[in-house]
């Protein structure tokens, strides 16, 4: 069996065409949208990361803004730039890229972002929100996943559905948008015993371990869909994911790819959670 390979860049491709219309839309009203990224410290990847969301946003008319700081920043310094980026009507997006340096306290600068401006979805507000299953700014990642899963007519309810990777950015997030699409979830981790035991029962798996083609063959059910969060870099320089792709696409039904399978859908969401932030901003004017 070979599974069917899913187009990330073509759905995120599709989705952003839509965005910029939006996004120009919201010009024409005299509302264009703005993101400003917060980068600290000069952690390589958060740097790629970083550049990817800039360039990502110029090309679907969203002004950007980066806010570069040395990994050696006060704490105070970066909540005082937080507060006035919350307070810049220009702005409707703010998001620090993770992880931070040790002098900081992670949760405290999530919090010190406004609600209505946190389009990365971690602040607790939002947290809490989305767990109860009220309207909330969704966490990119598994928001992206749960678009693919819609795009290829992946049936949710009643399946099982198993998370490998419990992170507040993707792992926890992605089993209440499971769970609250009907699917039954179950969370695995480092520490759970007879990993492959769950893995095997899973109609839908999703991998978000950061463990380089950990995901192999024996631990996927024939047929399931295989979503591979992880972006891994190997000792030669080339990516993969925390799936076997060779391995696990001969036994899978449908799976996505590493590059070009969750990543550019990632992004995308956080510049359509940016575009209804300007939205929301530009209704609320007229009214
Ligand atoms: N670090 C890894 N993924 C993410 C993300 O989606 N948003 C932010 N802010 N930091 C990250």
């Amino acid at each position: 069996m070979s599974a069917r390979v899913i187009d990330g860049n073509a759905l995120a491709a599709k989705v952003r065409g839509e965005i910029a219309a939006r996004a120009a839309a919201l010009g024409g009203r005299g509302e264009q949208p703005g993101l400003a990224v917060v980068l600290i410290g000069n952690n390589p990847a958060s740097a790629v990361y970083v550049r990817n969301k800039v360039a990502a946003c110029e090309k679907a008319g969203i002004r950007s803004l980066k806010l570069e700081y040395p990994a050696d920043v006060a704490p105070a310094v970066v909540m005082a730039k937080l507060a006035e980026l919350n307070a810049d009507a220009t702005v409707h997006g703010i998001l620090v890229q993770l992880p931070l340096p040790p002098q900081f306290d992670e949760g405290a600068v999530l919090e010190a972002i406004s609600v209505a401006k946190d389009v990365d979805g971690f602040h607790a507000e939002n947290v809490g929100r989305l767990s109860q299953g009220q309207e909330a700014f969704l966490p990119c990642t598994p928001h992206g996943v749960m678009r693919m899963f819609e795009a290829e007519g992946v049936s949710l309810s009643g399946a099982e559905a198993v998370v490998i990777g419990r992170s507040n950015i993707v792992g926890k997030p992605m089993a209440m948008l499971l769970t609250q699409a009907g699917a039954t979830v179950t969370v695995c981790h480092s520490r759970t015993r007879d990993l492959a035991f769950h893995t095997r029962r899973a109609d839908i798996l999703v991998a978000a371990i950061g463990k380089p083609r950990f995901v192999t063959a024996d631990m996927v059910k024939p047929g399931a869909t295989v979503i591979d969060v992880g972006i891994n870099r190997l000792p030669d320089g080339k990516l993969c994911g925390d799936v076997d792709f060779a391995g696990v696409s001969e036994v899978a039904g449908l799976i996505t790819p590493v590059p070009g399978g969750v990543g550019p859908m990632t992004i995308t969401m956080l510049l359509e959670n940016t575009v209804i932030s300007a939205e929301r901003v530009a209704r609320a004017r007229q009214v």
